[in-house]
């Protein structure tokens, strides 16, 4: 089925996810050849409208577009007539006029890359939304973790740190999931939800979490920007409690656990430097392949026809998520 728009993992079915990772693959390839480049989307243009900063998510969508030869146009928010409090719907009815054919947004409220796309014929791409989804992160999270273990069913991911404001662990797992990994969640009793999916274990203790043997752990990191009350007593405690210190570090590598994070780290905090060293980190390795995953977002979508309705959903039993504004 063809699609719009990429807003989400929970409207995405398993064959549509499967076949992303199988075109990853493909792209990848493109990576080792001489000309990193295909004609896939000569003669198309794609927006990045980020409305909140970004290092890894942003400059691997650019360097996805331009390898398949689109064009790519910057959206400098902070230079734009947003300053002067230009609307998002202005800007983006500004922006449509241009007939880019992508955009791929990024914002701090839930929802809203939804609302650009039933305004427009572009592709829409949620390049993160407040804590509601990063469905392109979990599309290459799932597609690192398939690199190691082909076949991912009954594998075991525990996802650290910071759930409550995670859209990072939504989507993640919601993905990892529809792939038939088993997910646990870890963290402070304050930051893991007690509501969502019931298939998700939680734990608030280290030891208790790694007694469930995972096989990959995926370390959140502390959003500081998104707390507006203090969720654990201090970092150095948080480190403690819950981080991947020298000790533990060297009690996973004796078991052979892989480690991810989506970046960008805080070092001292979610771990310690050692693990940036560590042979099964796999933290590069989500970084190369995000632009792998990216060019086959990009190839998928087809601009042009209506954005079926989708909001932010969190489930049936969901407690509100935290609001958040630009
Ligand atoms: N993982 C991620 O979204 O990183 P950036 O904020 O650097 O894009």
């Amino acid at each position: 089925m063809a699609r719009k728009d990429l807003l989400d993992i929970a409207s995405l079915h398993r064959e549509e996810i499967e076949f992303l990772l199988d075109q990853s693959t493909s792209f990848k390839q493109v990576f080792t050849c001489s000309v990193k480049k295909v004609p896939a989307l000569e003669g198309k243009s794609v927006l990045m409208l980020f409305y909140e900063p970004s290092t890894r998510t942003h400059t691997s969508f650019e360097v996805a577009a331009k390898r398949l030869s689109a064009e790519v146009t910057n959206f400098n928010v902070a230079h734009s007539s947003v300053t002067k409090g230009e609307s998002i719907r202005e800007t983006v009815e500004t922006l449509q006029a241009m007939r880019t054919d992508y955009i791929v947004v990024r914002h701090s409220r839930s929802g809203l890359p939804g609302m650009i796309a039933r305004q427009t014929k572009a592709s829409v791409i949620n390049a993160g939304d407040g804590a509601h989804a990063h469905p392109t992160q979990a599309l290459l999270d799932a597609f690192t973790i398939k690199e190691k273990f082909p076949d991912p069913r009954g594998k075991k991911v525990l996802i650290i740190g910071d759930i409550l404001h995670s859209r990072v662990a939504r989507s993640t797992s919601n993905l990892l999931q529809k792939l038939g990994v088993e997910v646990a969640y870890l963290g402070p009793g304050s930051l893991v939800p007690k509501y969502g999916p019931e298939t998700i274990r939680r734990f608030t203790d280290y030891d208790a979490a790694m007694a469930w043997a995972p096989d990959v752990v995926y370390l959140l990191r502390v959003q500081m920007e998104r707390q507006d009350v203090q969720f654990f007593p201090s970092l150095r405690e948080y480190h403690r409690l819950y981080g991947i210190t020298t000790e533990r570090l060297e009690e996973i590598r004796q078991r052979g656990l892989y480690i991810m994070h989506p970046g960008p780290v805080n070092r001292g905090v979610e771990l310690c430097d050692a693990v940036m060293d560590y042979e099964r980190s796999l933290i590069n390795n989500q970084v190369e392949n995000g632009i792998a995953v990216r060019m086959a977002v990009l190839d998928w979508l087809t601009p042009g026809g209506e954005s079926p309705r989708s909001e932010p959903t969190f489930g049936r039993s969901a407690a509100p998520l935290p609001h958040f504004t630009a």
